[in-house]
């Protein structure tokens, strides 16, 4: 399916019931690489440190994921005045376990400071879902605090197991990928 060269993946699996229910004059749609003139890295810092990138850095990591766009699915919603105001990622993951089964991975919820209790958290929530679904996921998991659990039980979502995380001591790494 053509993607048009500014957006990270098809908009047919963008959920028309998501984009019905936002309020007036915003709307969802995939990434474009266009978003970082818009406000997305800022949106993000909601979440933690995001670092000094530029445009061509942005845009590098665009067009890989672009690149790779039947495995990581960034969305953002835009509000009247063309800004990012929300922004999330599904990565679907390939096992051999569960028949080769697909498992999507939320990542990176943000929805900007002076836009949050707008139920635009929860829109992008349900857009992940419904390409996690469209895409046949048997399910689809995220970690998140124990403050943000509500939102995600009133995003559908139920509490299981434990999440564990080991960092490298060399603060500085770099990708070498
Ligand atoms: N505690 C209790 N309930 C909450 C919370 C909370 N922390 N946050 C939202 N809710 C409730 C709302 O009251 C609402 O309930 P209602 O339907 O009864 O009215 C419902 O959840 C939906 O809330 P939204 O308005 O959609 O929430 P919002 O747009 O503010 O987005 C979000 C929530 C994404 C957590 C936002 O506050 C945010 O960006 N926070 C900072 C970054 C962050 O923590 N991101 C999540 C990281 S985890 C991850 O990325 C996988």
């Amino acid at each position: 399916m053509s993607v048009p060269e500014n957006l990270l993946f098809t908009s047919t699996l963008i959920s028309p019931e998501v984009q019905a229910a936002l309020p007036k004059g915003y709307s969802i749609r995939p990434l474009s690489s266009d978003d970082y003139e818009r406000g997305f890295l800022d949106v993000l810092s909601v979440l933690t440190v995001i670092g000094n990138i530029s445009k061509a850095r942005f845009l590098e990591r665009f067009f890989y994921l672009k690149a790779h766009n039947h495995e990581y699915f960034t969305l953002v919603i835009v509000s009247p005045e063309n800004r990012i105001v929300g922004a999330g990622t599904i990565f679907i993951e390939r096992k051999f376990i569960r028949n080769t089964g697909l498992v999507g991975h939320i990542e990176d919820i943000a929805v900007d400071k002076n836009q949050q209790g707008k139920k635009l958290g929860l829109r992008v929530i349900q857009a992940l879902k419904y390409i996690g679904a469209k895409t046949g996921c048997y399910k689809v998991i995220l970690d998140c605090s124990e403050k943000n659990v509500p939102f995600y039980e009133k995003c559908g979502f139920q509490k299981k197991e434990v999440e564990m995380a080991w960092y490298c001591d060399d603060n500085s790494t770099k990708a070498k990928l």
